[in-house]
């Protein structure tokens, strides 16, 4: 019992490993999107063809083999935006700086796409989201009125990719 306990502590604190997500993926990004947000939520479908896409990036964390966060980002022709279209980490893994490692590597993956900007929307309500933005060096720059599918309007953060 002791052994068991202290092995369960030691992976829970093993750095995160942060990788793009496989299409074996699938099933543990479905079921953290489900736990995770209430509405609005990623499909199957949607997530197939996101992992099949050149134009978009699905990035996992994991953690003691089990994915623990996920980050998609979106690109488009023509402009160097990049899109931040979700990011979830599971609830039991919050607040241990997931998210952010998983910004910074959706971060770098825009960068190495010769992407200037990284947008992204949020519910102004979402505290733990706006904190970890404006920790990150991400500012406000509009907002979008009847954006979530309850009527909610979203708050648009950028991130300046140059020179980093
Ligand atoms: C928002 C979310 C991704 C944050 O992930 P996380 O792994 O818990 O965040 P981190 O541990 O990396 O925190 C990084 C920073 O964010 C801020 N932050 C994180 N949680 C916070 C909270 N509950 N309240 C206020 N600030 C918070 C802090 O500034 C923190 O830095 P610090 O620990 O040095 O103070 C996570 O809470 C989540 O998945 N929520 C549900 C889904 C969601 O809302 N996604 C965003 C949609 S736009």
């Amino acid at each position: 019992m002791h052994k068991y306990s202290v092995r369960v502590n030691a992976e829970t604190n093993a750095p995160p490993l942060i990788r793009t997500a496989r299409l074996a993926d699938l099933e543990a990004l479905l079921a953290l999107e489900q736990t995770s947000f209430s509405s609005d939520r990623i499909s199957r479908r949607q997530y197939r063809h996101h992992l099949h896409s050149t134009a978009a990036i699905v990035m996992v964390a994991k953690q003691s083999d089990l994915l623990v966060g996920s980050a998609l980002v979106l690109f488009r022709r023509g402009t160097r935006i990049a899109r931040l279209y979700s990011l979830a980490i599971a609830g039991q893994a919050r607040g241990r700086g997931i998210g952010r490692a998983l910004l910074d590597a959706v971060a770098a993956k825009a960068r190495a796409r010769s992407c200037t900007r990284l947008r992204l929307e949020v519910r102004p309500d979402n505290a733990a989201a706006i904190g970890l933005y404006a920790r990150a060096g991400l500012v406000r720059i509009g907002q979008r009125p009847d954006f979530y599918e309850d009527g909610s309007e979203a708050w648009i953060y950028e991130l300046s990719l140059a020179g980093g």
